[in-house]
C-alpha cells in the first residue's frame, strides 16, 4: 500500500558529509522519522516521498549494507538507485571529479558516494547540484553513526546521559564519527586504542570541546577495562579498515589487548548493549559469544541503516 505524506524534516545542510553537517535537533528530528519510517514499513505502509527521484551511488570500495540499504531505501520511497563502481566509469580513466559531479547532478537527484579520502567526496560536493551523503571515507561515517544513534535511542529511550565505550581502532571512519555524534547529542564517549591509533588530534579536540558545551566529556584511557567501567554501550570495529589490509598482519598483536570479549564487558553495566557496523571478525576485535550473545544489537543496528537513511534521502532529496 502506497500512502502521500508531505511531512518530512527539513535540513539546513545541502549534503552530508559528515555527522557535524547535522545539528542536535536534525538528528533527533531524522531519529524519529525513521522510527516513523520503520513502524509503517512493518504494517506494509510505504510512502512515495521520492517518487521519480535517482540516487547514483559510486563505490570505490566494496559494499554490503551500504549498497543493499541505500538501493532498497530508495526503492521503498518511489524512486530508483544506479550503482555505478568507480571501476566501470570515466573517473577511473582520469575524468575529473568536477566535471563527473556536475554531469551526474544533470541525471540524478542525489550522490552517495564510498571514497577513500575525505577531500574526494568534498570536491565532489563542492561541484554537485544535487545533495551528496557520505557513504564512507578514510576519517568518516556518517550515515553509519546516525543509524547507530537511532539503534541506541529506540533500545534506551534517550540518547543524553548514557556512557558509549569505544575499544579499538581509534583513528578510523567509525571512531570519529561516533566521536562526532555522541558529543552532538550529550553521550558520554570513553576510548581506549593502542599507542599510534588515537584518533585524529583535531577531531579528538573539537569533539571534547562540543562535549563539554553538552555538559558531557570524552575520555581517552590507556587500558580498556577502565574505559569500559560502567558503560552502557560497547562499540568496537574491525582492527584494520578498508585500504589498510597490508597492515592487518602487524595490527593483530598490536592491538590483541584491545578485544571485546566477556572478560571485558564484565565491567560494562549489566544492561549494556554491543554495537559493531559490521562486517565483524570473530575472533579478533570481538570475541563470538558478545557479538552473538544477548548484549548484542548488531543485526538491528544494521537494519536501521534501511531506516535512518531513508528518512536522510527523504530530507535532503524530498519537495
Ligand atoms: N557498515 C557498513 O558500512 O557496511 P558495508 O561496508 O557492508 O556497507
Ligand atoms: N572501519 C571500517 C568500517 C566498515 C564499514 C572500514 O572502513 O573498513
Amino acid at each position: 500500500m502506497t500512502v502521500q505524506n508531505k511531512q518530512k524534516p527539513s535540513l539546513s545542510t545541502k549534503h552530508l558529509l559528515r555527522i557535524t553537517d547535522l545539528t542536535q535537533e536534525e538528528i533527533k528530528g531524522l531519529i524519529e522519522d525513521a522510527i516513523v519510517l520503520k513502524r509503517e514499513q512493518q504494517k506494509g505502509l510505504f510512502h512515495h516521498h521520492l517518487q521519480g527521484k535517482t540516487l547514483g551511488m559510486i563505490f570505490e570500495k566494496s559494499s554490503t549494507r551500504t549498497r543493499v540499504s541505500f538501493e532498497v531505501g530508495m526503492k521503498q520511497l518511489g524512486g530508483d538507485a544506479l550503482f555505478l563502481s568507480s571501476r566501470d566509469i570515466q573517473l577511473e580513466r582520469g575524468e575529473t571529479i568536477a566535471d563527473t559531479a556536475k554531469v551526474l547532478s544533470r541525471y540524478v537527484d542525489g550522490l552517495m558516494i564510498r571514497t577513500f579520502a575525505h577531500e574526494t567526496i568534498e570536491e565532489f560536493a563542492k561541484h554537485s547540484d544535487v545533495p551528496v551523503i557520505n557513504g564512507l571515507t578514510d576519517p568518516h561515517h556518517p550515515t553509519q553513526v546516525l543509524a547507530d544513534l537511532m539503534t541506541i535511542y529506540e533500545k534506551k529511550g534517550k540518547l543524553r546521559g548514557l556512557k558509549l565505550c569505544y575499544i579499538g581502532d581509534g583513528n578510523n571512519n567509525m571512531t570519529h564519527s561516533l566521536l562526532e555524534g555522541a558529543a552532538l547529542c550529550g553521550i558520554e564517549m570513553t576510548l581506549a586504542s593502542p599507542g599510534g591509533y588515537e584518533p585524529n588530534p583535531a577531531i579528538l579536540k573539537n569533539a571534547q570541546k562540543v562535549a563539554a558545551q553538552q555538559g558531557t566529556s570524552i575520555e581517552m584511557y590507556d587500558h580498556p577495562t577502565e574505559a569500559i567501567k560502567d558503560a552502557d554501550i560497547v562499540v568496537t570495529d574491525v582492527w584494520a579498515s578498508m585500504g589498510e589490509e597490508g597492515e592487518a598482519e602487524a595490527r593483530k598483536s598490536i592491538f590483541s589487548a584491545f578485544q571485546v570479549n566477556q572478560e571485558l564487558t564484565s565491567y560494562a553495566k549489566p544492561d549494556y548493549l554491543f554495537l559493531h557496523c559490521l562486517p565483524a571478525h570473530r575472533g579478533e576485535e570481538v570475541t563470538a559469544d558478545v557479538i552473538d550473545g544477548k548484549h548484542s544489537v548488531v543485526f538491528d543496528e544494521a537494519e536501521n541503516r534501511l531506516h535512518a537513511q531513508k528518512a536522510l534521502m527523504k530530507a535532503l532529496m524530498g519537495v
